[in-house]
């Protein structure tokens, strides 16, 4: 029996807006994979690098960040603040070697429950070409 590769996907969302909209998703019914795992935040302005880092540490192969539209942050700019510091992670997540391709970023309102549908399933579908993730201690250091 040959056993298929299911990826962890760790979600930061948005309380006000991802987080609904993937509740929509589930009372609509809409089928999606069920490797994703859900930390709500009360809203993307929470997201820092070491949350991103320790979801890797803790066995995730792609993370997710995901919150209100531009201008919908219940916040005022809580996803501005997490749009600018999006730019400083990428270029250290970049330095200190982890895949840019595994970890996205959307804005996903509290109606987009068929939007959400289909990014999960995109994320999971990339994330089982790129196969597991490998720390980034252990392919810096051999
Ligand atoms: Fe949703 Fe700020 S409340 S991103």
């Amino acid at each position: 029996m040959t056993e298929t590769y299911e990826p962890k996907i760790i979600a930061f969302v948005c309380n006000w807006c991802t987080y609904l909209g993937a509740d929509l998703a589930g009372t609509n019914r809409l089928e999606y994979p069920t490797n994703i795992r859900i930390i709500r935040l009360p809203c993307t302005g929470r997201i820092d690098f070491n949350l991103i880092i320790k979801a890797f540490e803790v066995g995730a192969d792609a993370v997710l960040v995901s919150g209100c539209h531009p201008g919908d942050c219940h916040y005022n700019a809580g996803n501005y603040h997490a749009r600018r510091r999006w730019i400083l992670f990428r270029e250290l997540i970049d330095t200190i070697g982890i895949d840019m391709e595994r970890i996205h970023f959307s804005w996903i309102s509290a109606a987009e429950g068929k939007k959400f549908q289909e990014f999960i399933t995109e994320i999971v579908d990339k994330t089982k070409q790129l196969g597991p993730y490998q720390d980034y201690k252990t392919v810096c250091h051999t």
